[in-house]
């Protein structure tokens, strides 16, 4: 799959793993990436944020409650804050029974570690940088686990990676600090608005219950932050009817779920 897909030529929107392949392996975990691997995608979309003692970790929610076993290890801590535990504190914990005993003993990665395994899989990233409020330099921080890791060298930063958040201003503050990187703002920005967002953003990423073929045209005709066109991964569409009604459109991107619903639907 290439990276970059110009607009106005009816390739394939590039498939993209919601947090991993996450209808079948627990989100955000080294074992759903490799499940995307397994699948086939090379594509995986995951979420970044940051313990008390500052280290990066993927996990969605701003709360451990729902993927793993905090409140049984941790009792006393409500409400369960991803930034009021140490990483050593997140390591403990299990992120993969709430999902399927199968997965029993999967953990939270660390950034780097995620890096690495995506590395090691030759897989290629939309990392978004979630609730970036709570978490002062975040955007900072990203980039040099990024660098240290390697992603920010120059095939990296111009075929493997975007980096996107719901938060306008995050997204300016990684294109100011790494301007060779690919950014993405999440959301559905009016159609008359979304020439001020081209100045750092390179894509535009919108809930696919929010966009019409019109709007994907409007962001096709203009150019993103590194002068080439605007593009647009939909998310999250799970269903074969829904993957074909945002391809039609001409969508550059497809984040979901369920993969292989999606590339089967294209097919057809
Ligand atoms: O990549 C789009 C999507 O991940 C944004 O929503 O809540 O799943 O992080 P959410
Ligand atoms: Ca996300």
């Amino acid at each position: 799959q290439a990276g970059v897909q110009a607009a106005g030529q009816h390739h394939r929107p590039l498939v993209v793993a919601h947090r991993g392949a996450s209808a079948y392996a627990p989100e955000n975990t080294l074992a759903a990436i490799d499940k995307a691997d397994e699948m086939g995608f090379r594509w995986v979309e995951n979420d970044v944020q940051r313990t008390k003692d500052g280290v990066l970790v993927i996990v969605h929610d701003d709360n451990l409650k729902r993927t793993t076993n905090v409140e049984e290890v941790f009792p006393d801590r409500a409400p369960w804050k991803v930034k009021d535990f140490t990483y050593k504190e997140i390591a403990k914990l299990d992120a993969g029974s709430w999902f399927s005993p199968a997965y029993k003993g999967a953990r939270v990665p660390t950034l780097t570690q995620y890096m690495n395994r995506v590395s090691h899989n030759h897989q290629r990233l939309v990392l978004e940088i979630k609730k970036p409020e709570l978490y002062p330099g975040i955007e900072r921080d990203t980039l040099r686990v990024l660098r240290k890791t390697g992603w920010l060298d120059r095939h990296h930063v111009k075929h493997k990676l975007v980096v996107q958040s719901f938060s306008a201003d995050s997204v300016r503050t990684v294109h100011d600090l790494r301007p060779d990187v690919k950014t993405g703002f999440l959301g559905t920005p009016a159609a008359s608005e979304l020439p001020k967002y081209t100045e750092f953003a390179d894509q535009i990423n919108s809930t696919h219950t929010s966009i019409t073929a019109d709007y994907v045209a409007r962001i096709h005709q203009l150019k993103g932050a590194h002068g080439k066109p605007l593009e647009i991964f939909t998310w999250t569409v799970d269903e074969a009817a829904a993957a074909r009604r945002v391809a039609g459109f001409g969508v550059d991107g497809i984040i979901t779920n369920k993969p292989d619903v999606v590339r089967a639907a294209l097919r057809d």
